[in-house]
């Protein structure tokens, strides 16, 4: 258990009741220098409740605190400060580890409920952009952390395969395209046609209404626009499922936008029984004025449904057939409106569940600090830069390590977690830069680093030529053990952080900290030396791979035990 936990549970043993053991661990802090001690809990907390001054309160627990975990139990003016007993915290703390093995960490928070999770969701017949990437990959993360803490996760693929960009897409194919060229090349021909549609736009506006006729006869069943539309989203998937597969991202369902067609009427129905919805220039709105928000439309004056009607329908849909607790969507913020109306409109229908809906946006992903975009044509490809990676990862591990079997397999995993981590290290609102070179680094704070870490830790247990590492009988009370044990120790914390705060980086973070240590005990600790202690070391050597690994796996990067 950790160390703040242990206490927490030593001080309401000792006041018995007058605060819980959740609390007060929240309550206990860090003392500001090493010299002070390892935790601190502030007394005058309890002062009112004691009726006492807060400096005698700590008096009075510091003598009557007594565990074997720690070595000293100081009062420290309010305070109660306590060290704690390394060797023996040491070796709780492996024990602990060994024997859960990578179930260590495990948070209960969600247990008995169901999360969905919308995540990626990227445009059929569009490149995958960068932007879907960042989606992709912080979703991912999301729901491996949020199945870490005990929820059943369902991810969802909300495809965009509907709405008008597919009328643009079919004028321009009508007027500019060439079946072969497209399956050759399907995503690149189809962007180059878009990007054709929206250049020759700014002169014909013409066009843009020969786009609108071409979506509508796709509403209406059209059987030229239906098999148009079919092709484009056949070509589209096959591609996303390579990127998918080389990022090793899993879906629960593929449910796009389309899906909702026949379930549209209902929604509409539904607004207008419960009279929400209103009649504006011809269109169908539901009004948000009382909460200062732009209405939200619901049908346009020609028939057609929206975005936000497609995503009414499928929050009613995910309510009914998963019953969720909490419903994410890992979207850019540019949405931020579009969700906040999706929500107001299912509370103004009475669902009380729409509280529970979370969007949860991330910056941009800026090239030579400017967004990307696909009307502009300005996108890197992403397989593209998927490939380069792992070439890069490849002409580094032939230099490092020539005779390493698995190379390809290792490049692989190499270059794909540089991607992700690169893109999950810094908090989501950030806009990210995107620059391969600094992510395939293998020293500073870079995916291939902590890897690299972890390889080197495997390495060591290779050459120890032990079987089965196990708990030791020795504890470790040296510095440089204590600070990689610490941070072991904290692990179960930041699992369930980075859930609350919806952030992975803080596993990011925590991953590139617990390396950093780890290579500084790495340094300066003999750890092969057949001493007392050899075992102890070992086993936190084993500690260091399974906790690395895991933090890796919630970020969605592999760890190889060979690089
Ligand atoms: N396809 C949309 C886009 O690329 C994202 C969809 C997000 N999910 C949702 N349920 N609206 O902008």
């Amino acid at each position: 258990m950790e160390a703040k936990q242990l206490y927490a549970e030593e001080i309401e043993k000792t006041i018995s009741g007058v605060k819980k053991k959740e609390e007060i661990e929240g309550l206990i802090e860090k003392p500001k220098f090493e010299e002070q001690g390892d935790l601190a809990f502030p007394c005058f907390v309890l002062a009112k409740q004691l009726k006492q001054a807060p400096a005698k309160i700590a008096e009075q627990l510091a003598n009557q605190i007594q565990a074997s975990i720690f070595s000293k139990v100081v009062a420290v003016g309010p305070y109660v400060n306590v060290f704690l007993n390394r060797a023996e915290m040491s070796k709780s703390i492996l024990s602990k580890v060994l024997a859960e093995k990578e179930c260590f960490g495990a948070q209960s928070i969600g247990e008995g409920q169901v999360l969905t999770i919308d995540y990626s969701s990227p445009n059929i017949a569009k490149p995958f952009s960068m932007g879907h990437l960042r989606s992709t990959v912080i979703g991912n993360s999301l729901a491996t952390v949020a199945k870490k803490n005990g929820y059943q996760v369902v991810r969802i693929n909300h495809l965009g395969d509907w709405g008008t960009q597919f009328g643009k897409l079919i004028t321009a194919y009508k007027k500019w395209g060439n079946p072969d060229t497209i399956k050759e090349n399907p995503i690149k021909e189809l962007l180059a046609l878009y990007v054709k549609f929206h250049e020759e736009a700014e002169e014909k506006r013409e066009l843009e209404d020969e786009a609108r006729a071409w979506f509508k006869r796709l509403e209406d069943g059209n059987v030229e626009a239906t098999e148009l539309w079919n092709w484009f989203k056949d070509e589209s998937l096959q591609e996303f499922a390579k990127i998918y597969q080389l990022l090793g991202v899993p879906f629960d369902s593929y449910h796009g936008e389309a899906f909702y067609n026949d379930k549209m009427d209902g929604v509409i129905k539904e607004l207008e029984n419960k009279n929400v919805l209103e009649r504006s220039d011809g269109a169908d709105v539901v009004s948000l004025e009382k909460e200062n928000l732009p209405p939200c439309l619901i049908r346009k004056s020609d028939g057609a449904t929206l975005y936000a009607t497609r995503d009414l329908a499928a929050a009613i849909y995910r309510q009914k057939t998963y019953q969720f607790s909490k419903s994410f969507y890992v979207v850019g913020h540019e949405q931020s409106l579009h969700f906040q109306q999706i929500k107001l409109v299912l509370e103004k229908l009475g669902y009380d569940w729409a509280k529970e809906i979370e969007h949860i946006p991330f910056g941009f992903i800026l090239q030579n600090g400017r967004k990307m975009s696909t009307r502009k044509g300005r996108v890197i490809l992403l397989e593209e830069v998927i490939k380069e990676a792992i070439d890069l990862a490849k002409q580094n591990i032939n230099e490092k390590n020539p005779n390493l079997v698995d190379k390809d397999e290792v490049a692989k995993q190499v270059g794909v977690g540089a991607i992700i981590f690169h893109d999950l290290k810094n908090e989501k609102q950030n806009n990210v830069e995107f620059s391969l070179e600094d992510m395939l680094r293998f020293e500073g704070t870079t995916g291939p680093y902590v890897q690299y870490t972890h390889a080197r830790a495997c390495s060591i247990l290779r050459k120890a030529k032990f079987g089965e590492v196990s708990s030791p009988e020795d504890g470790l009370d040296d510095s440089y053990s204590w600070a990689v044990l610490k941070l072991v120790d904290h692990f179960p914390h930041v699992v369930e952080r980075s859930f609350l705060l919806r952030d992975p980086s803080k596993v990011a973070k925590y991953v590139l900290e617990l390396a950093q240590e780890f290579n500084k005990y790495y340094s300066h600790v003999k750890i092969l030396v057949e001493d007392e202690q050899y075992e102890a070391r070992l086993a936190l050597v084993k500690a260091v791979t399974i906790v690395l690994k895991e933090g890796l796996r919630l970020l969605g990067v592999k760890a190889p035990k060979q690089m």
